[in-house]
């Protein structure tokens, strides 16, 4: 069963940075801020705290053990370890996913570049809010210059992933995570220490649970699945990566950790910034990319050369992050072609990187000359959005709770998670009780949500 020449991770740093390059990126930055800014802030980063522990590590220890166990890409695990049963379509629905998830992530990746282009060039110099906002629309509008983004941005993806696990997502994680760290500091310690930042320090650690509804539980859930790449078997492949020797419960716990730090240094950057100009923070999507240069701007605006600096810095740190998740999402359905199709791991990254572009340029278009084109009254972009966050990602991490939780043969689950009674894990009984039991049912919860069913019970 197990093909002892599979392409490793080659130190435990490696397996630490590059599992943490897919967790963080554009939904720690980009989605997390957002998400917090609209409900409320303090509350909001409490309870999405319970979720990424409580949780996403049992989910997150999940997708390791049946990635490391079966040694194969998502699809092929489900396949090995529950041959001839329907499993094997959880795998494949999380290839589908993934794949998906890369079609639009690929769009909004590729507007980092424009910015960082704009940032680099001095664009933002002189703007205000509605300069601001033009020009997102014209730019997103506009079919060729995103596009032609998000390729480049799908290339610099491949190019990674041609250069295989050890050389080319290893490596990467090595350079591009350390580098993200710095930045953020650096960033952190700008904003925090403009005039009136305290206001959003305070809306970040005072917590106002009058905010608080049964959406609020349920957007952090979605944001922490999403947020920690959970669902579909990203972090399972790469656990497929791992050595014998992992600590997988280490593992999950030191992701854990990285992601949310990223994800509220991510808030300390954004909030100081913003309240420091009295500027609301709750935007929405589009609070870093049309929002934030405006805060930039404003907030150093005495000083032209500091706002330059930050943001072009922002716009990198944004891109790096996307990138190192970016590459975990194309792995995913790289390693299934190569195994399970047998096709070289180059031509297997081709038809991946090929078919993502594919897909990308109709989700590109959707902001510009296919925005009347809407399916179920959703635009592509957003259709694929809702489709794989909403729905695709809480239904992989409902199926793979159960799949621990009640299918897996407990020896085959004790042993990947003590390393054959090597390691002792205290938490061992309390992570299958809530793979049993907690995370399905409040997956449920999530996926009825996003379904919109309890909307439907709130206005009947
Ligand atoms: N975790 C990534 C982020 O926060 O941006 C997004 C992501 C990567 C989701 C990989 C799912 C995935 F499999």
């Amino acid at each position: 069963m197990m093909k002892r020449d599979r392409a490793n991770f080659g130190s435990k740093l490696g397996v630490i940075l590059a599992s943490a390059g897919s967790a963080v990126g554009l939904g720690n930055i980009w989605r997390f801020p957002y998400e917090a800014g609209s409900n409320g802030g303090a509350a909001f980063i409490l309870i999405y705290l319970g979720c990424v522990f409580v949780l996403g590590l049992p989910v997150m220890i999940s997708e390791f053990l049946i990635g490391r166990r079966s040694q194969a890409n998502t699809a092929g695990a489900y396949q090995r370890m529950a041959l001839g049963t329907p499993w094997r379509w959880v795998g494949r629905l999380g290839v589908l996913t993934g794949f998906l998830i890369l079609g639009y992530y690929s769009v909004v990746a590729g507007w980092t570049l424009e910015y960082i282009f704009e940032a680099t060039t001095n664009g933002f110099a002189g703007k205000d809010a509605q300069g601001f906002q033009a020009a997102f629309d014209s730019f997103a509008a506009n079919p060729w210059r995103p596009m032609l983004w998000m390729v480049t941005f799908m290339l610099a993806t491949h190019f990674v992933i041609v250069r295989g696990v050890e050389k080319g997502i290893e490596r990467s994680s090595k350079i591009m995570m350390p580098a993200l760290f710095i930045i953020i500091l650096v960033l952190v310690v700008c904003s925090i220490t403009l005039p009136g930042a305290g206001a959003g320090i305070e809306f970040l650690l005072k917590p106002d649970f009058s905010k608080v509804t049964a959406g609020t539980f349920l957007s952090a859930m979605g944001q922490a699945f999403f947020s920690l790449s959970l669902g579909m078997g990203c972090l399972c492949t790469y656990a497929s990566y791992f050595s014998k020797q992992t600590n997988l419960t280490r593992t999950a716990f030191s992701v854990g950790v990285i992601d949310t730090m990223v994800a509220i240094l991510a808030g300390f950057i954004i909030f100081p910034a913003a309240f420091s100009v009295g500027i609301s923070p709750d935007t929405g999507p589009s609070l870093v990319f049309i929002t934030l240069p405006n805060v930039f701007q404003q907030a150093f605006g005495g000083m032209p050369a500091l706002a330059y600096v930050f943001s072009v810095l922002f716009y990198v740190l944004l891109a790096m992050a996307a990138l190192t998740s970016t590459i975990s999402m194309h792995e995913v359905s790289t390693a299934y072609l190569h195994e399970e199709f047998n096709f070289s791991r180059k031509k297997a990254a081709r038809i991946v990187t090929a078919s993502c572009i594919f897909l990308g340029i109709f989700c590109s278009l959707s902001y510009g000359v296919l925005k009347g084109y809407t399916v179920f009254g959703l635009t592509v972009f957003n259709l694929f959005d809702y489709a794989t966050a909403k729905i695709m990602l809480p239904a992989g991490g409902f199926f793979i709770s159960l799949f621990t939780g009640w299918y897996l043969d407990r020896r085959i689950v004790w042993s990947e998670i003590t390393n054959d009674g090597s390691l002792q894990v205290p938490l061992y009984r309390l992570i299958i009780f809530i793979l049993k039991f907690v995370a399905p049912i409040f997956i449920a919860l999530i996926f009825l949500h996003g379904l919109g069913v309890f909307e439907l019970f709130e206005r009947s």
